[in-house]
């Protein structure tokens, strides 16, 4: 029987689908650095990726990934909230912006993303994106998690100007146990 497509396989195919190839590209949430490699191997070589943690462990687990795949030159790897974005990125700079909420695999579920930080910097990404740029988010809901990041952003983005952002928001419709859920949102 096939696999189940993953979530992060389903915004990588998505994505891939709509950018442009060697933009400017932001992980959001850089974790051990899978979503990160993704948007590297996009840059190519002319293009580069900014990608944001809160966690020490996240940076060396990613920067060993880069160095083992040869692609260290396309990234800057940024110690910081990515509610901060706006410090480190000129705005209607970016291709792309990728959120994959939650915690580091493996790691402290405590350092998950939390609500009112990830609606902050999904308001400065939106002002970093250029225009017919786009932002994935994977947000997650239930078990240690539970709802209230889900909720927050998904209120966030009922209120966004529909003649200046168009939001996606996508559904595992026949999957248990509070499944993830993809959103898209496309700068007009
Ligand atoms: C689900 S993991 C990301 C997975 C990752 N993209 C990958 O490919 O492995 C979520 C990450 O968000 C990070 N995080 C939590 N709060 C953050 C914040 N305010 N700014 C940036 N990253 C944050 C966590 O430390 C964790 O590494």
């Amino acid at each position: 029987m096939k696999k189940r497509t993953s979530i992060t396989q389903w915004q990588h195919e998505i994505l891939t689908l709509h950018l442009p190839k060697e933009g400017l590209y932001v992980d959001a949430t850089m974790g051990n650095g899978h979503d990160t490699l993704f948007l590297c191997r996009l840059a190519g070589e002319k293009g580069h990726v900014y990608a944001f943690d809160i966690q020490t462990a996240a940076l060396s687990n990613t920067r060993a990934l880069l160095e083992k795949e040869n692609m260290l030159d396309r990234v800057s790897l940024i110690l910081d909230s990515h509610a901060h974005m706006e410090k480190h990125l000129e705005p209607e700079t970016a291709d792309a912006i990728l959120f994959n909420c939650g915690y580091l695999p493996g790691g402290d579920h405590h350092l998950a993303t939390r609500p009112e930080t990830t609606v902050q910097a999904i308001h400065a990404g939106l002002k970093i994106l250029k225009s017919k740029g786009a932002l994935s988010l994977c947000l997650y809901s239930g078990g240690d998690t539970g709802f209230a990041e889900k909720d927050a952003v998904l209120r966030y983005l009922k209120e966004l100007d529909p003649n200046r952002y168009t939001v996606i928001v996508q559904e595992y419709y026949n999957r248990p146990n509070h499944p993830p859920t993809p959103v898209f949102i496309c700068k007009k």
